[in-house]
């Protein structure tokens, strides 16, 4: 199976993370999502000693969080002794009511309103990574107001077109992202960065986009970026201490996915860095890197009901679930490849092509197409795997569908770590 976290148990069951997966559907009813969290803390692990091995001791990940953003998975980024990265006082609120301790956090975001700026400052955010000069500039009088210096970031566009989906690619020079090195609009906003009194420049960040396999593109970024950090040294005197790489390593949702080494990538990275380094007379800086979807893809699962069969002659076949665009939109919007399995007629053969069909009011309320399983009935649980990622936090509630419940496996045991959602959570907020 495409993750070591899969098996089948002895009734034809699947399992994941250890628990039978049907009786987890039967026990909190569906759509369901499951969360491994010993996948998790796998995944924080390796990125946060790869990196302290092959950059410098205090070098760290972020969790992104915009890919899974809940107060537990905060917890688990402390508890693992990691950073974070928010992208709105929303996310930031989850996380201090989580207890995060905010001084690794790092506020990201092209368009942070100053209620958002300000309430950053107040949680203690440590760093703001910023996307204009403007944006600075607010910061900077922000900051003076609340007679404090602010430690910032500046993203910087290293004008890099990785292989991936473009809605998902950010490093390219007309991004809505950070500002780009090959019209010397980042030069210039370095040298107005350092003139003004209530920010602290740390250093630079760069992120090229997400679901990347190849790891060239992330050497590419690492080279532009260490010479950018020569380069405005030579031009202004100033060195940066830190660089963010950003997130965007690529996980496995089919069999078709090359499996990727994430040390080894860390490694490779590292290797480039330090020559360059070397070669332009710079100690290493702090590295960071911001991992979302790698961290909790595969350390998450979806469990449905299959409701209606339709067989369109000589056509397609459809299978209805109880959940679809409004639990996982990935399908709708990047038509984003998935594994599904029957979960409950695991020893069966996968002889019957149907499309998974979301139960919303819209056509292209699919969550995949064309699969091969087992001729599913009504009652039968299906399984969409790694769902971690931008599934949750990209759920809505479209045609007032509730969102699901999460339950976290912890050695074995299974709790809930959000509740689903009632149709009187839906119009709380209505008078
Ligand atoms: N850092 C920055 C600045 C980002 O914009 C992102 C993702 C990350 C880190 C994390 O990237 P990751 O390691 O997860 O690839 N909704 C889309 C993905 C959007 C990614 C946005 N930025 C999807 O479902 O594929």
């Amino acid at each position: 199976m495409i993750c070591n976290n899969l098996s089948v148990n002895g009734e034809g069951h699947l399992t994941f993370a250890g628990v039978d997966t049907v009786s987890m559907a039967a026990k909190y009813a569906t759509p369901l999502m499951l969360m491994d969290e010993s996948k998790i803390r796998e995944k924080m692990t390796i990125y946060r000693e790869a990196m302290k091995e092959y950059f410098t001791e205090d070098s760290m990940p972020l969790f992104a969080s915009k890919a899974l953003s809940f107060k537990y998975i905060y917890k688990l980024a402390d508890s693992e002794n990691i950073g974070i990265d928010c992208v709105s006082a929303g996310e930031i609120y989850t996380a201090v009511q989580a207890g995060f301790p905010m001084e690794k956090a790092y506020f990201h975001g092209n368009s942070k309103t100053e209620d958002e700026i300000r309430y950053a400052m107040e949680s203690g955010a440590g760093h703001f990574v910023c996307d204009s000069i403007e944006e600075v500039s607010v910061i900077d009088e922000i900051a003076r107001d609340m007679g404090i210096t602010q430690k910032i970031l500046l993203r910087i566009t290293p004008g890099i077109d990785p292989h991936t989906h473009k809605k998902i690619s950010t490093g390219s020079v007309d991004s809505k992202f950070g500002v780009a090195i090959e019209t010397n609009q980042a030069y210039e906003l370095v040298e107005k960065t350092l003139a003004l009194k209530n920010i602290e420049l740390m250093g630079y960040h760069c992120h090229i986009g997400s679901q990347i396999f190849e790891y060239d593109p992330f050497c590419d970024a690492a080279r532009i970026m260490i010479k950018f950090i020569a380069d405005t040294r030579d031009m202004f005197g100033f060195t940066a201490k830190e660089l963010n790489l950003g997130g965007g390593m690529g996980v496995r949702y089919t069999e078709d996915d090359p499996e990727i080494d994430y040390r080894a990538n860390i490694r490779g990275i590292a290797e480039i860095v330090r020559s360059l380094c070397s070669e332009y007379s710079l100690n290493m800086p702090k590295i960071l890197m911001e991992p979302g979807r790698s961290i909790v893809a595969d350390a998450g699962m979806t469990l449905y009901t299959a409701g209606y069969l339709k067989e369109i002659t000589g056509l397609k076949n459809y299978i209805s679930i109880d959940g679809g665009m409004t639990d996982n939109p990935r399908f709708t919007l990047y038509q984003s490849p998935y594994t599904v399995l029957l979960a409950n007629r695991m020893n069966d053969s996968c002889d019957y092509k149907c499309t998974v069909a979301g139960r919303c009011c819209e056509s292209g309320d699919i969550i995949q197409e064309d699969v091969m399983l087992p001729k599913p009935c009504r009652g039968d649980i299906i399984a969409v795997l790694t769902t971690g990622a931008y599934n949750y936090s990209m759920a809505s509630h479209y045609n007032k569908v509730p969102k699901p419940a999460v339950v976290m496996i912890t050695d074995g045991e299974d709790h809930i770590v959000i509740k689903r959602e009632t149709y009187a959570d839906m119009i709380a907020n209505e008078v």
